[in-house]
């Protein structure tokens, strides 16, 4: 493309927090030297995106485009992406190439930063998300569910051939958010892995898990409804249905090494949860709900020194890690495609919990090139 760069996109805006998303125009950030611009072919649609859009955790900055499990072409790449100082693997990134874009768009990239010095980029505090987030310049950022997308190419990275891109979507955002984790916490052979509910993140949890070697996954979910799924089709060798069994955590006390719990609602019953947890056992929350996470008596702590901690997505390698592994395991999340033009019933579908597992929005091919 040798045009100038364009100063609005369009895409699938939100006003405020309760009105559908219309089809329009917006501003993108100004195109620098170091940005990457790509026509979006497909996004996934995850929790955030529908916590953001109707203001759940604080007041979203309408108008506001959504999407961050994003997968497109490369149309555009700024003259300093090949010598770009902080990230060689972004470098090799040209026009024509299938790339994807994740939950975070920038970071400071500063030396004196102890986060992205560390190469933990999704700890710095200056983080820019992908959209309902300002840049350096204070220029908005927007997500994906859009025709096009422009952003910083320390963030792009390059699908594996092998991964389909309807398939790869999800792994940006969710993939790495259950990989990270698991990763950092020693996930592996001789290790038996809980994994609370299974919805995009979750499901990708088990596979994850498994693909990590993992001695035994448990699949913990509020009813036995997805029970087949993990089990036969998901990998996971034990399901628990908390709302179902009654007295559920007593014969699983004391059996799991680490739990991932990606419940994105407040009422949960973390006490039991943590029942669960081996003695030096590690409870790693990545579900942001709305509420505050119940109350825990003290003793859940005490008696068998328990850790409980968090985890923010990944880092541009967590991404790069989890993509490789990803192609050579054939980790592929469970997605249904939606039309990209009917993204407002995919996100009622999402909101009521219909997802198996993940809903992937797909640009048609005359969308993407208005
Ligand atoms: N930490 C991060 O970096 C990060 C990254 C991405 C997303 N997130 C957050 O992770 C959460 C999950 O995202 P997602 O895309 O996986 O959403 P999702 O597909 O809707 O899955 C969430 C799952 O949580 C369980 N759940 C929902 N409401 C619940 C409640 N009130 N009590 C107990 N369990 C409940 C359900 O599993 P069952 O039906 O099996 O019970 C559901 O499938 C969201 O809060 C999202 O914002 C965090
Ligand atoms: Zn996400
Ligand atoms: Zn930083």
């Amino acid at each position: 493309m040798s045009s100038a760069p364009a100063k609005t996109f369009s895409g699938w805006v939100a006003h405020n927090a309760t009105s559908p998303l219309t089809y329009t125009t917006f501003e993108p950030k100004p195109f620098t030297e170091t940005d990457i611009e790509i026509r979006v072919t497909h996004c996934g649609i995850c929790g955030t995106d529908v916590h953001t859009l109707r203001s759940g955790w604080a007041p979203t900055d309408y108008p506001c485009v959504v999407g961050h499990e994003i997968i497109g072409i490369v149309e555009r790449v700024g003259t300093g992406v090949p010598t770009l100082a902080s990230s060689p693997a972004s470098r090799e990134i040209k026009i024509g190439d299938r790339v994807g874009v994740g939950a975070q768009s920038m970071s400071c990239l500063r030396v004196d930063c102890e986060a992205c010095a560390d190469g933990e980029e999704s700890y710095c505090n200056r983080l820019t998300g992908t959209y309902n987030s300002r840049y350096a310049d204070k220029s908005k950022s927007y997500g994906g569910f859009a025709d096009r997308w422009r952003g910083p190419a320390h963030f792009v990275f390059k699908i594996p051939d092998t991964l389909p891109s309807a398939e790869a979507a999800p792994l940006l955002c969710a993939g790495v958010t259950v990989y990270a984790p698991l990763r950092k916490h020693g996930v592996g052979p001789g290790k038996t892995v809980g994994i609370v509910g299974i919805g995009g993140l979750g499901h990708l949890g088990i596979l994850f898990a498994k693909a990590l070697g993992a001695d035994r996954v448990i699949a913990i979910s509020r009813s036995s409804r997805k029970r087949d799924e993990a089990i036969w089709g998901l990998g996971a060798d034990e399901f628990i249905a908390t709302g179902e069994e009654k007295g559920w955590a007593k014969p699983h006390s004391r059996s799991l090494d680490i739990i991932l719990s990606t419940v994105s609602g407040g009422d949960m019953p973390f006490a039991q949860y943590l029942r669960l947890l081996k003695r030096n056992g590690t409870f790693i929350q990545v579900g942001a709900p709305e509420e505050p996470l119940p109350p825990l008596a003290a003793y859940s702590l005490i008696q068998k020194a328990v850790q409980v901690t968090g985890s923010n997505i990944g880092s541009p390698e967590d991404i790069r890690n989890m993509l490789e592994l990803a192609a050579e395991k054939r980790v592929l999340p469970w997605i249904q495609k939606r039309p990209m033009k009917d993204v407002n019933s995919a996100l009622v579908d999402m909101h009521e919990g219909k997802a198996r597992y993940r809903y992937v929005l797909q640009n048609s091919e005359q969308q993407a090139k208005l």
